[in-house]
């Protein structure tokens, strides 16, 4: 359970459904779920062995599992610590602009407001640099704290109760979409096939996703992984956690999608399409206020049970390498965090680096989340692949993966994806995005 918190975020529910929108929907959600049981999946059970059997935090694993001569193999922990880093400091930005929505719900923003003008508050925020600042202090301590204390049985409690009412009210809002008049098109938009729209640059986003969705490249699995026992089915818990997933990106998909088709909003809004559509249909309901205060305390607590674990690994990272406390790392770890989405807490107001999209071509915080999602996460995700595939020994590759599983018969296949199809097919696609080859000419 505590993994599927961690796993189920603000990736299923904020970064799905809106790069599901930019990418035109159908094949790219195809792409989506071929990636996440072709390529995330095996990944997810090989960071889950790496980490029981070294049952230490990343840098150590690699380090430990390597062989004597190969001992440089820690810098891929080091650079799944890096992801951790970069993402954390955006992904908190995000998780501020859900407290924020918290606390416009309980002032009962959208009353007396028409469609256009509730969505459109998104933009107020977006472009508020110290309202986004703010939030996102507060959030980065809320996370901080919680590590800084250590109190994990209270994460749990709250995760048991908080997780399935998550779910819950998901399940509603899916229900009550069913009903508005735009939910056939946003349905067949989400799941017929529109040869034709998806273009390579969307193919490796789709694969950015599936590693991201899974957290996956960030060695938060192998963390979790250390935690569990040899009695622990790891294809089992793979597959259970990425069927939760999936299932919960849908469903957050099918909800926004049917508003969009019915009150005439864009699908291609970008990373403020969560905050743009739900109001709309919670103002439409009643109990607004109610209804819109519950669901935004569940998204910062889905954010929240991921950056905690994300937090945990940096910490852990730093308490085994350099000795530190934990009160110490999570502190100075915290106040880096911080420092680093400053830039990107600012991109909507444009307070800082002015010219970055008008240079680069996106905006900072829109650079520093393609290039993490898109490039880093398959690439460390990968060579991961590769280390339990061809670098670690034998023997203890086959005992990590059967122990504790009556699904033996997936070793085989397993072990051909991580050492075959998920290097070749990762690195197809980066040559494809790089422009250096041509898969539709070759084709
Ligand atoms: N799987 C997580 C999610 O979908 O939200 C990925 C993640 C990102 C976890 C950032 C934690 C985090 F801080």
């Amino acid at each position: 359970m505590a993994t599927a918190g961690s796993a189920i975020g603000l990736g299923s529910l904020w970064k799905f459904p809106y790069v599901t929108g930019e990418n035109g929907g159908g094949l790219f959600v195809l792409a989506y779920l071929i990636f996440t049981f072709l390529i995330g999946v095996p990944i997810f059970m090989a960071e889950l062995l790496l980490g029981r059997t070294a049952a230490r935090a990343p840098v150590g694993t690699f380090h430990d599992l390597a062989p004597p001569r190969e001992k440089n193999w820690k810098i891929l922990g080091w650079s799944c610590a890096f992801a951790s880093l970069l993402i954390l400091s955006y992904y908190s930005v995000v998780a501020g602009w859900a407290l924020n929505y918290t606390l416009m719900s309980l002032l009962n923003f959208t009353k007396g407001k028409s469609s256009a003008e509730i969505s459109d508050a998104f933009n107020l925020l977006y472009t508020a640099g110290d309202i986004n600042l703010l939030w996102n202090f507060l959030f980065i301590g809320l996370t901080t704290a919680i590590v800084f204390r250590g109190i994990r049985k209270g994460i749990e409690f709250w995760s048991k109760i908080l997780m399935p009412a998550l779910l819950v009210i998901l399940l509603g809002l899916f229900i009550y979409s069913t009903t508005l008049e735009g939910f056939s098109e946003a349905f067949s938009f989400i799941f017929r096939p529109n040869p034709g729209k998806l273009k390579a640059s969307g193919l490796l986003q789709a694969l950015g996703l599936a590693c991201f969705t899974l957290s996956v490249g960030m060695g938060i699995i192998i963390t979790y992984g250390s935690y569990m026992h040899k009695t622990d089915d790891i294809p089992k818990t793979a597959f259970t956690i990425a069927s939760m997933d999936i299932l919960v990106s849908l469903l957050a998909s099918m909800m926004i999608f049917p508003i969009i088709f019915t009150f005439d909003l864009s699908p291609t809004e970008g990373p403020g399409l969560l905050f743009k559509t739900l109001p709309v249909l919670f103002a439409k309901l009643p109990g607004t206020l109610l209804l819109s205060t519950t669901f935004f305390i569940l998204v910062v607590f889905a954010a929240l049970t991921s950056t905690i674990s994300v937090m945990e690994v940096l910490v852990a990272t730093v308490t085994e390498t350099f000795g530190w406390s934990r009160r110490k790392g999570a502190l100075i770890l915290g106040g880096l965090v911080f420092i680093l989405g400053i830039p990107s807490a600012l991109s909507g107001s444009g307070h800082l680096f002015f010219n970055w999209a008008e240079m680069y071509g996106k905006n900072f915080f829109d650079t520093v989340d393609y290039f993490s999602f898109t490039w880093l996460l398959p690439l460390n995700a990968t060579f991961i692949a590769i280390f339990a595939g061809w670098i670690l020994e034998k023997e203890l590759r086959k005992t990590a993966f059967t122990e504790g599983t009556k699904w033996l018969f997936l070793f085989k296949p397993w072990l051909f994806l991580v050492r075959w199809i998920v290097p070749v097919g990762v690195i197809l696609i980066m040559l494809q995005q790089s422009g250096i080859i041509d898969i539709d000419a070759i084709l």
